[in-house]
């Protein structure tokens, strides 16, 4: 008699190639200077469809609790924006990311996924809009954060004259991130509106 494995479940939509190898389910692929319990705990390797809110308390802990092994590996690069992959699982990835002042991203979303990001220092301009709405400009500080949908685009820039770092995290992980001419150019797909 054979024995048939279930399908591993999955939130990926078929359209969607991931950018990388993702972890099997239960399992998480750390930053080797974030390899901690408290890190394992809250990334909920077994833990696949993650909302919106969830991922924004995902950051907001990270950022909270873990302040200092943070700060202890964050780097500023005054030539490109700086970056480092803090975990990822079946279904979250998490980054730390670093803005010195001028520097921020082209208009875009991030492939489908749902995303949140807090501000570990410093402060961020984010211009977004919702498909077919207006565009808006929200200002994050120190500690705040925020979380969103797939059917969101937005700009994020360091308009201050100091340092920022912030923690983000996307799920589901790895897809490609669209690049879009600016936020009017938004056009979601239909599936990440309804
Ligand atoms: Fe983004």
């Amino acid at each position: 008699m054979s024995i048939t494995q279930p399908e591993r479940p999955t939130s990926r939509r078929p359209e969607h190639i991931p950018t990388a190898l993702e972890p099997a389910l239960g399992e998480a692929a750390m930053h080797p200077a974030f390899d901690l319990p408290l890190l394992r705990d809250l990334i909920r390797p077994d833990h696949l469809n993650w909302t919106p809110r969830e991922l924004r308390d995902l950051t907001d802990l990270v950022t909270s609790e873990l302040t200092t092994q943070l700060m202890n590996i964050v780097r500023i690069d005054e030539q490109q924006r700086w970056w480092a992959k803090l975990g990822l699982t079946a279904g979250v990835e998490l980054w730390l990311l670093s803005w010195a002042p001028g520097q921020g991203t082209p208009a875009h979303d991030h492939g489908g996924a749902s995303g949140s990001f807090s501000v570990l220092f410093g402060g961020l301009r984010e211009d977004y809009r919702y498909a077919g709405g207006p565009v808006r400009t929200k200002h994050h500080d120190l500690g705040d954060g925020i979380g969103f949908g797939a059917g969101r685009a937005h700009q994020v820039t360091n308009v201050s004259s100091v340092n920022s770092a912030s923690v983000h995290a996307y799920s589901p992980p790895l897809l490609p991130v669209r690049y879009y001419a600016d936020l009017a150019a938004f056009t979601p797909q239909r599936s990440e509106v309804d």
